[in-house]
């Protein structure tokens, strides 16, 4: 009897199908991302190029994707017909996949685990959190997230659980792939935000995305394209070491690769910024100022973690280099 469904029920099931949900919400990013954009937008946004804001400009890349600040921004507020996003993670691409593909389902997954949590008093919320963490990470690693499936829903329903309810919403796993980051102690945290998953969906509908190298870039920039490029921070001193979105490393070798796709967009014509930490904070050392030396190079204020216990935060330059 429980499963039965009345058909005065069914248009309340397909949460896309109600007219409120279609239009008018501005999308955002769905995880707290380590070195999100949301704080630094407005200084990216005064360098937006000018074509762009004057429709001239109809595909967007952002290679990098994180947890997508200036995607969202650029979508809610400028005409483009395409974007393609990308990113090396692929519990991050799964979790963007089952939202462009079945986000009616992952909303009643999610409304299940916040309900559920939320009732728990805060020794079975441990409980909880640990049990959900370890059917995580029991997940099949070396699935394709390029190649979608039905069976991700749970999958990405835990990622968001986890980066709501865990320590600081950090994305961290260790040698063997393993997300371990301890539970967070927020009092109640929002697991489901509804109307933001959909009008993400709706924003991915214009979107091609993709679990791949920033190296992809070439194959879609062109004088139409503005590219956004956030690649993981270059640490900027010893004890800070800002890049451990993942297992992945980027290293100042991976750097000058990204400089050479820099060069090579660039030339293809796309319209494109990029933004870094700024290592003169710290010490003389011109890294970036000489890797984007045929490019303009400004520096903007950021407020950011800058010790290495992750407790103090301070006004730090970061770097936005662009090529127009
Ligand atoms: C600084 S974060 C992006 C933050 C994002 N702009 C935001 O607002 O949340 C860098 C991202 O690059 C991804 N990444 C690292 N190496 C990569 C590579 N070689 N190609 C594509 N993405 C990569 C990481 O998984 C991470 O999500």
């Amino acid at each position: 009897m429980i499963n039965q469904v009345k058909p005065q029920q069914i248009k309340q099931l397909s949460i896309l199908e109600d007219d409120n949900y279609k239009y008018g919400l501005k999308p955002s990013p769905v995880l707290k991302w380590a070195g999100g954009k949301t704080q630094l937008l407005p200084e990216i946004k005064k360098q937006y190029p000018q074509k762009l804001k004057q429709g001239k400009i109809r595909t967007y890349i952002e290679p990098f994707f994180g947890g997508g600040a200036v995607f969202f921004d650029i979508y809610s507020n400028f005409e483009i017909d395409k974007a393609y996003l990308f990113d090396k993670n692929s519990e991050l691409i799964i979790l963007y996949k089952v939202i462009q593909n079945d986000v009616d389902n992952l909303i009643k997954k999610l409304s299940i685990l916040e309900e559920k949590y939320l009732s728990l008093d805060s020794d079975n919320r441990k409980d909880f959190y640990y049990q959900v963490r370890d059917d995580y990470n029991t997940f099949d690693k070396k699935t394709d997230a390029n190649n979608y499936r039905q069976e991700w829903i749970n999958r990405a329903a835990y990622t968001i659980f986890l980066n709501k309810t865990c320590f600081n919403g950090l994305y961290r796993v260790n040698k063997k792939g393993h997300f371990n980051v301890p539970m967070g102690s927020y009092k109640k945290p929002k697991i489901l935000n509804k109307d933001n998953l959909i009008a993400v969906h709706e924003a991915f509908k214009i979107a091609e995305i993709k679990h791949t190298d920033f190296a992809e870039v070439l194959n879609y920039a062109d004088e139409d394209t503005f590219i956004y490029y956030d690649p993981p921070y270059r640490p900027i001193s010893e004890t800070a070491n800002f890049n451990s979105y993942s297992s992945l490393e980027f290293n100042d070798d991976e750097q000058k690769r990204l400089r050479d796709f820099f060069v090579k967009t660039s030339k293809q014509g796309a319209l494109q910024i990029l933004s870094n930490s700024d290592p003169t904070n710290y010490i003389d050392d011109p890294f970036f100022d000489e890797l984007y030396k045929d490019f303009n190079i400004s520096r903007i204020l950021a407020s950011r973690m800058i010790n290495s216990k992750g407790n103090k935060r301070g006004k730090i330059r970061e770097i936005l280099v662009n090529n127009y």
